[in-house]
């Protein structure tokens, strides 16, 4: 099938509202062409504009989430660091204007003040001349981590408690929501992963409870408009239940 019948294929039925996507893979698509795994980066950088491109297009989500740098990513090594921070940079700079245009709302979820501050700027930048888009919510997940989340949510619980501002029996799933660094972000549908591996890596581990979990092998440099496609129509398949029996 064309990838046109594709799309009218998936288009008659229910499409995933929020879609996020571990872009995992870089290094080992490196190694194996004997290139170092900054080029893997680089070229994962492609794909992730491809498909950024290709949703907006085709509408074919609201939100869009793509983990771009984990915390536990700045274990590696500070050159490998440092080319990735510098490479997130200048896509946030160079493909702003083409995002702008295209309707998309761009932000970083994740530890900010970890960022260099050329890339926090960017991505200040970038946040603000694309507020009041509509067409697609990017979300970028950078120095970001589940736990993290849910860490920062019971700081500021203990907080608000010590300030007599929230009791106990205040604190329910919406509440503690609420106070995550990610209160904004709606529930998963589809998380994708690329690169062949089976797990979250501490992605997005609140709001992907009930997320649909697709894996191809396919490394993320690789990743094209078909192997999306097949993950939607993956989607599509699926029986959602959350945990209610259904007649
Ligand atoms: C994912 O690719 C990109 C980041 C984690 C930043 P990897 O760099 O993890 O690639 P592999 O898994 O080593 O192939
Ligand atoms: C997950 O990939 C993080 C990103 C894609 C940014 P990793 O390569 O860091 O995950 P692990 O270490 O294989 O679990
Ligand atoms: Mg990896």
């Amino acid at each position: 099938m064309s990838l046109r019948n594709e799309l009218d294929q998936v288009h008659k039925g229910p499409l995933p509202h929020h879609v996020a996507v571990v872009m995992d893979g870089n290094g080992r698509w490196a190694a194996a062409r004997g290139l170092p795994r900054v080029e893997g980066h680089r070229k994962g950088g492609e794909a992730a504009e491809r498909l950024i491109r290709f949703v907006t297009r085709e509408t074919l989500c609201e939100h869009l989430t793509l983990f771009a740098f984990s915390t536990e990513n700045w274990e590696r090594p500070p050159e490998e660091v440092e080319f990735l921070m510098e490479l997130l940079g200048e896509f946030l700079a160079q493909k702003l204007g083409e995002l702008a245009d295209a309707g998309v709302r761009v932000e970083a979820i994740g530890q900010h003040d970890r960022l260099p501050p050329v890339l926090a700027e960017e991505v200040r930048r970038a946040e603000h001349r694309t507020r009041d888009n509509r067409r697609l919510f990017l979300h970028v997940a950078l120095s970001f981590g589940g736990r993290w989340s849910v860490v920062e949510a019971m700081r500021k619980a203990v907080q608000q408690s010590v300030d007599g501002a929230l009791r106990p029996e205040d604190v329910d799933a919406a509440c503690v929501h609420r106070l995550m660094p990610t209160a904004g972000l709606p529930d998963v549908d589809l998380v994708i992963r690329t690169g062949g591996e089976q797990r979250l890596s501490n992605f997005l581990l609140w709001e992907a409870a009930y997320a649909e979990l697709f894996f191809t092998p396919v490394l993320w440099p690789e990743f094209d408009e078909a192997t999306f496609m097949r993950a939607v129509h993956a989607y599509q398949g699926r029986q959602r239940n959350f945990g209610k029996v259904l007649r």
